[in-house]
């Protein structure tokens, strides 16, 4: 069902606004986004759509169409975490509560609202689609109550909605691409100092995703203890390089002098979210010279060290990317997001991508007994609010 006639079935009216906001792929600067890295992602042509109307009566009305699930709860409840009837509510109900929490908790309005909402981004999948639901909700607020915050500052908030109410420890890079996509770009943007700039892809080449079909789930405690791992790492390494902050100070000589000085486990960690924020630079700097072929060899490099030093790899990841090797046309290929399962982002020759598309399918499944959606992709535009 189309989502206005699911509006008008849930509420009996027409909805007033329709807003979309995107998932996103990362191309490179994987888990760096909490050493206060440089990240590489771009907003997807596929997005999570809302179609809403406002109310008087500071009820917030939900209705996911993809699980068949409806919530509701009362603004001047929303610390409460609860619905209507004081019951907890559901976790997928959180993320927009959450941002509702945080607006009001920043002294920004929050109207009352019938929501309908579908994701065309594929749940669960690495690709954020928790990130476009926050995102959307908040620009639909900000539509609905007229108040003006740029959507870097409305990426922020959000990201601290999933921290501190849906308690998932999560970086601002999902947040960010979600909220200020550029269509056709990349978008380089330093988690420090919160710069950031659109740089076209290689001419000639597309975004290809293959997603493993295996699911991962963010709020694991791997995730967590990716973190923890990094901030030992400072802390220790702090003894030797006091004026730094995070692993973003470290540079690549200067982990090697220090790095026998950290447990084994910590120094793998550590190693990766150095190296991967020099291959961000490299990356860039690949970009500005139109060079798909440099590009994608950092991708590989990646992932290689997301396998090898971070492990956040699986199985049917490392087989996708390794199929790619053997494929016409392919630049590059890595795992995206967090990783424990989710996709793979390739970089393909326009002129290769459908061989691309349907070899890559068929040998996955051979090698795995497991069906790949693989697929095309757009840079796209951030978060866009619309008269329905
Ligand atoms: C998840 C988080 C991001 C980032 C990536 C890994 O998508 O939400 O903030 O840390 O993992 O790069």
């Amino acid at each position: 069902m189309d989502l206005n006639s699911f509006f008008q079935q849930s509420y009996s009216r027409r909805p007033g606004l329709h807003v979309r906001a995107p998932g996103r792929v990362n191309l490179l600067g994987e888990h760096v986004d909490y050493n206060d890295g440089m990240v590489l992602p771009a907003a997807l042509d596929r997005a999570v759509y809302l179609a809403a109307a406002p109310t008087d009566d500071q009820i917030v009305r939900l209705q996911a169409l993809d699980l068949g699930e409806t919530a509701a709860f009362r603004v001047d409840q929303v610390q409460d975490k609860v619905d209507l009837e004081g019951r907890p509510l559901p976790t997928w109900a959180q993320y927009p509560a959450g941002v509702a929490w945080v607006l009001l908790e920043s002294g920004l309005e929050v109207n009352g609202a019938q929501v309908a909402y579908t994701s065309q981004v594929p749940i669960g999948a690495g690709l954020s689609s928790s990130a476009a639901v926050e995102v959307g909700f908040a620009a639909l607020w900000r539509a609905m109550g007229g108040w003006s915050v740029d959507n870097l500052n409305l990426a922020r908030l959000c990201q601290r909605a999933e921290n501190q109410y849906v308690g998932v420890a999560c970086g601002l890079m999902d947040q960010f691409a979600s909220a200020c996509g550029v269509d056709g770009h990349a978008l380089y943007f330093d988690t420090r100092s919160l710069e950031w700039q659109p740089l076209p892809l290689p001419g000639g080449t597309v975004i290809v995703i293959a997603d493993s079909g295996v699911r991962r789930s963010l709020t694991s405690s791997a995730y967590n203890e990716r973190r923890r791992a990094c901030e030992q790492a400072v802390e220790i390494l702090r003894g030797y390089l006091p004026d730094i902050c995070a692993l973003r100070d470290v540079s690549p000589p200067e982990f090697a002098a220090y790095s026998v000085y950290l447990p084994t486990d910590v120094s793998r960690r550590a190693e990766h979210i150095v190296k991967e924020i020099a291959r961000v630079e490299s990356a860039v700097r690949a970009l500005e010279r139109q060079d798909a072929q440099i590009f994608g060899a950092l991708m590989y490099a990646g992932h290689a060290s997301l396998r090898d030093l971070y492990e956040v790899s699986t199985p049917e990841l490392d087989t996708l990317v390794e199929i790619t090797r053997q494929l016409p046309g392919c630049y590059g290929a890595r795992l995206t997001g967090a990783g424990f399962g989710g996709c793979t982002v390739n970089l393909v020759d326009e002129g290769h991508a459908e061989g691309f598309i349907q070899a890559l399918s068929e040998a996955y499944q051979q090698r795995t007994g497991k069906q790949a959606q693989v697929y095309l992709c757009r840079a796209s535009a951030g978060v866009e609010v619309m008269p329905a």
